[in-house]
């Protein structure tokens, strides 16, 4: 008996905060809210992918130099698979905002289109197409928003190693994101080239008692050992109002945040709903006062990560 052939699919992929402060380039975390949809359809074009964008939309086109199209056309081509797909995206995370919008748009296109595939293929070879989707926004193929926004969950990795899936703290976070627009490239070209081996020393200890309060599930100790000791200090003048968002954050209740990713969005730790609305709260009256347009978001770390359905 053959399977009926899967002809459409909708996929998500979740929002992530990458380097949380301690892990530059290699901690990640995916986030229940906001989430990427993409459909999928398969074309009798073999190897091929043509792009549906919103009206209005600024991304590329052409699939080979869009995100998505980029990521869909590696696995087609990787899987050697005899169709083609067509893309239709849906941008819920908005470019630029530091809360990982092209790794989302990178998964969701390969979840999408696996999704098409007669076997399902290796989470490994997912990865490796959807960073090469995501090596078209960042220039890099650090895996630190793709990792968690496949797998779900907080998720270490680094190039010469595992991919290690950590235990995950009951957190509630908040997000915030100032519509203005920080560039990864200038966000990485501030950061310092070398650091003290005291800073180098203490940032390791902390990345330790993270990881051991992860397993040990001490939710509130995991947030403290988010301590950012080089990466955030370098970069924070790019973030508007960043020293009051922390001061905010920080007396309402959140045991610690920090910039997400390359910013502008930053993320505050709470403990409970009750906490993280009233941050989200008090950073929306900072933001309203200072007539700046952004959007929040409550938040738990999402543990499914992305995945999709298919259509009839
Ligand atoms: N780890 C990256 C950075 C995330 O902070 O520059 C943005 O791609």
């Amino acid at each position: 008996m053959s399977l009926k052939q899967v002809e459409q699919v909708c996929a998500w992929a979740p929002a992530t905060i990458a380097n949380l402060n301690i892990g530059f380039d290699l901690l990640g975390l995916a986030l229940t809210q906001p989430q990427e949809r993409m459909w999928a359809r398969r074309l009798s074009k073999v190897q091929k992918v043509e792009l549906i964008l919103e009206e209005g939309s600024t991304l590329p086109r052409s699939a080979d130099k869009n995100i998505a199209g980029r990521a869909a056309l590696s696995l087609l081509e990787k899987t050697q698979a005899n169709f083609g797909v067509e893309l239709r995206l849906e941008k819920s995370i908005l470019p630029g905002s530091g809360i990982g919008s092209s790794a989302a748009s990178a998964v969701a296109a390969v979840v999408a289109t696996a999704a098409l595939l007669p076997q399902m293929p290796s989470m490994e070879l997912l990865l490796n197409c959807a960073l090469d989707g995501e090596e078209l926004a960042s220039g890099a193929r650090h895996c630190d928003n793709v990792a968690p926004a496949l797998y779900g969950g907080l998720v270490l990795s680094h190039d010469y190693g595992q991919m290690i899936s950590l235990p995950v703290p009951d957190w509630t976070i908040v997000v915030l994101h100032p519509q203005v627009q920080v560039r990864t490239a200038e966000a990485r070209s501030v950061l310092p080239t070398t650091i003290p081996l005291a800073t180098c020393t203490q940032s390791l200890a902390w990345m330790a008692q993270f990881i051991h309060s992860c397993h040990t599930g001490q939710h509130k100790e995991a947030a403290f050992a988010l301590k950012d000791l080089f990466v955030g200090p370098a970069r924070e003048h790019l973030i508007p109002y960043f020293d009051q968002c922390k001061q905010i954050a920080l007396s309402l209740g959140a045991i610690s945040g920090g910039i997400s990713g390359s910013g502008p969005s930053s993320f505050w730790i709470c403990l409970t709903l009750r906490q993280a609305q009233a941050v989200e709260f008090g950073l929306k009256q900072l933001m309203q006062n200072a007539q700046l347009e952004h959007k929040t978001y409550i938040s738990q770390i999402n543990t499914q990560g992305a995945y999709a359905i298919p259509q009839s």
